[in-house]
């Protein structure tokens, strides 16, 4: 680093240091991941039964199941399509850069040659640019000799954005990304999971920061973030978090439409939360800042690499059938409460209602009706 940019860098540093935002990040995050595990803590003192599941690996014979996996370019989601190749999937990557997905496909297959792997390009939070990976990934799995199906989805993608931008829909890219582009995704990919000749699974990765909201408001200016993109002051930490609660919200509300239909012995969903992991999450802030917080919550012993933080993720994906509606975290097949409000079955059909009702103005409101 040049030392213009140094102090270009710097300097950022000091603002950032000087908002609500940062402090909010800085404490109510710690104290939300410290409250996880101290769910995990007090039921080993107190020899609380904890919930946990074994994994169930899949058949490979006579062909191998397919799994997507939505910003599988790097951390959890490139360790998540690694691990996941070894286990037998053929694992299809979903990422928003063509180069990056190249480097994905060269990283993985160099650490298992074996591996069975397709790329598309999509951006989670492009609606218009979802639909057409619906319908690619349909055409490749036709042409190739694989079940027309898909067995596992993996709602990974995430960012947290410093500064407002917004999608070419109109929507905060944030909230597009860590949610709404993931309800499209998943409503869209629902007949493929339908068809999976066994019961197929549905993953949301959350966050432990979901805690941090203590009042649910739901309406489409908050859920598509459009009130956001022209506030004075982003509230990116309130963002991540809301966005986090809202793809809970709609994993249980899923599960919920699921047994309404019917389908709940075909389809099962899950949330999965990775706790702390040292990713390329915190880009946007001033690596300075971001390196100072990694080296505390190493201290604290709270910071896992990506190989250990997915163990939450692969224990929702391969957890039993049968098992829906819980949330993974520690490891080991554990499985915790999530906050009271992300459990709340009102917000979670009010949320579900409005997410269709933005969606409906979009062509996804045509082919996502279900
Ligand atoms: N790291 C943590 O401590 C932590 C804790 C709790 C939950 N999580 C969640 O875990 C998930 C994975 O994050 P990570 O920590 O592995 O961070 P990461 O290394 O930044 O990975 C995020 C992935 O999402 C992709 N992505 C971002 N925007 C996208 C878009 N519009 N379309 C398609 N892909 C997009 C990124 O692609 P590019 O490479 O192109 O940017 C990248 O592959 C996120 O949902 C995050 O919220 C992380």
């Amino acid at each position: 680093m040049n030392p213009f940019t140094m102090v270009k860098e710097m300097w950022r540093a000091f603002f950032f240091v000087w908002s609500i935002q940062f402090w909010r990040m800085s404490l109510l995050w710690t104290l939300s991941i410290l409250y996880s595990h101290f769910q995990l803590f007090k039921a080993s003192i107190y020899s609380h039964k904890i919930v946990s599941y074994p994994r169930c690996f899949p058949s490979t014979t006579p062909r191998r199941p397919v799994c997507v996996i939505t910003g599988a370019t790097s951390g959890l989601g490139l360790a998540t399509a690694h691990q996941l190749s070894k286990d037998g999937y053929v694992v299809v990557i979903v990422g928003r850069s063509e180069q990056l997905l190249s480097e994905a496909i060269r990283k993985i297959k160099g650490w298992n040659e074996d591996a069975c792997l397709k790329a598309f390009q999509v951006d989670m939070s492009s609606v218009e640019s979802i639909m057409k990976f619906k319908m690619s990934l349909q055409q490749w799995l036709l042409d190739s000799d694989l079940h027309c199906s898909v067995q596992i989805l993996i709602n990974n993608a995430g960012i947290l954005a410093t500064s407002p931008r917004a999608t070419a829909e109109g929507y905060d890219q944030m909230m597009a990304t860590n949610y709404i582009g993931a309800f499209a995704l998943t409503k869209l990919l629902l007949p493929l999971l339908e068809c999976s000749p066994v019961s197929s699974r549905i993953v949301n990765v959350s966050s432990f920061t979901h805690r941090a909201v203590i009042d649910m408001q739901v309406d489409e200016g908050t859920v598509s973030g459009k009130r956001f993109l022209s506030s004075k002051q982003y509230p990116y930490a309130n963002i991540y978090e809301y966005s986090k609660l809202c793809l809970l919200l709609f994993s249980f509300e899923l599960h919920r439409q699921l047994c309404l239909m019917g389908k709940s012995h075909q389809i099962f969903v899950s949330v999965a939360d990775p706790g702390v992991v040292q990713t390329n999450i915190m880009q946007e802030v001033p690596a300075i800042l971001s390196c100072l917080a990694f080296s505390v919550l190493k201290r604290l012993r709270l910071l896992q690499s990506p190989q250990s933080g997915i163990n939450s993720i692969i224990d929702a994906a391969l957890a039993p059938p049968g098992i829906s509606g819980a949330y993974f975290f520690g490891g080991k097949g554990r499985t915790i409460n999530s906050s009271a409000l992300s459990r709340n079955a009102k917000s979670a059909l009010e949320l579900w209602e409005t997410t269709s009702n933005l969606l409906s103005v979009t062509p996804f409101g045509v082919e996502g009706k279900s």
